[in-house]
């Protein structure tokens, strides 16, 4: 090991009593200061029988720490405000309307940028995942809270990747108390929401903005005329009826378009894959 020039990463794992030991703490410092890396363990039940922090860190989380060692750097200059998930839109205390996105989509892009040097905020509506090593979150409920987060870090800002799926539409009254049931239908009347895209794109400020379209149809046309009417650089196109695209899964299947009309048609890849493409493609705009 003292041999090989390459990064090193040690994920120590043993008895919690080992691993509080001072003689054991000094050594992982001193390790530290000559510039290995430590991944700190986990906590949880041991080997030996104890329960306590010691536990060798999941082969995912090792894994995403020696991918984050070995990115390059090359976004270094960027802090990029990711938005993910859906937005809530309450009917009363127990009710809202909503869609079936599932933040996956924006993490992998937060996380990505993140591992390539940006300082990235991610604004996210409310989902399952947890926030990616290096990434401030700020979470949110509705159109109206994300809109408000993103115009907080807007002035400081280099770009903004939007693949939150936002609702178009709020119920127009709120109840206070819980709707009751009655007997013959109910109906809701539906307020239309900020575009928060279109609205960045009227500002611009020479920030970079790039929007997705989950479209149904026409997908290359619908992305284009949503390019075009929001003022974006580049927009990321999947088509959210094909098998591995779109909402929830682990994958997506897009077409990556920008502002000078060069189109991209990527093959179904991992939703981490297809983030580092479309920052590759950021940097070829910016270049
Ligand atoms: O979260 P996952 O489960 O991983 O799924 C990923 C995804 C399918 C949600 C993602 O890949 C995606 O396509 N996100 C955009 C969904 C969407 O709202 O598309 P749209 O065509 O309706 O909107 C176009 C763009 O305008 C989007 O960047 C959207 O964030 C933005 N928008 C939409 C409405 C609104 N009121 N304000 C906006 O800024």
């Amino acid at each position: 090991l003292m041999a090989t020039q390459a990064p090193v990463l040690i994920a120590p794992a043993m008895n919690i009593h080992m691993y509080e030991n001072p003689i054991l703490q000094e050594n992982l410092r001193k390790l530290r200061r000559v510039g290995y890396e430590i991944l700190e363990p986990g906590e949880g039940y041991l080997a030996c029988g104890y329960e306590g922090k010691g536990r060798l860190p999941d082969p995912e989380a090792i894994l995403d720490q020696i991918r984050w060692q070995l990115k390059k750097k090359d976004l270094t200059n960027e802090k990029l405000v990711v938005t993910a998930g859906p937005s809530r839109e309450p009917l009363d205390p127990i009710r809202y309307i909503s869609n079936r996105s599932s933040g996956k989509m924006g993490y992998a892009l937060a996380r990505a940028a993140a591992r390539r040097g940006a300082e990235v905020v991610l604004i996210s509506g409310p989902t399952a995942l947890m926030a990616p090593p290096g990434v401030k979150l700020t979470a949110v409920n509705t159109a109206a809270e994300m809109r408000q987060a993103i115009l907080d870090e807007y002035a400081t800002c280099t770009g903004v990747v939007m693949a939150a799926a936002v609702a178009d539409y709020h119920p127009a009254q709120f109840s206070a108390d819980k709707i009751k049931r009655g007997t013959g239908s109910l109906q809701v009347r539906l307020e239309p929401n900020p575009d928060i895209l279109k609205e960045l794109g009227q500002r611009k400020d020479g920030k970079l903005l790039i929007g997705f379209a989950a479209e149904t149809g026409n997908l290359e046309a619908n992305a284009e005329k949503k390019l075009r009417e929001k003022n974006l650089d580049m927009i990321v196109a999947n088509d959210v009826t094909r098998e591995g695209g779109g909402f929830d899964g682990d994958t997506n299947i897009a077409t990556i378009i920008d502002r000078r009309g060069a189109t991209r048609s990527l093959p179904l890849m991992s939703k981490d894959e297809l983030a580092d493409h479309i920052f590759d493609h950021l940097l070829t705009l910016r270049r």
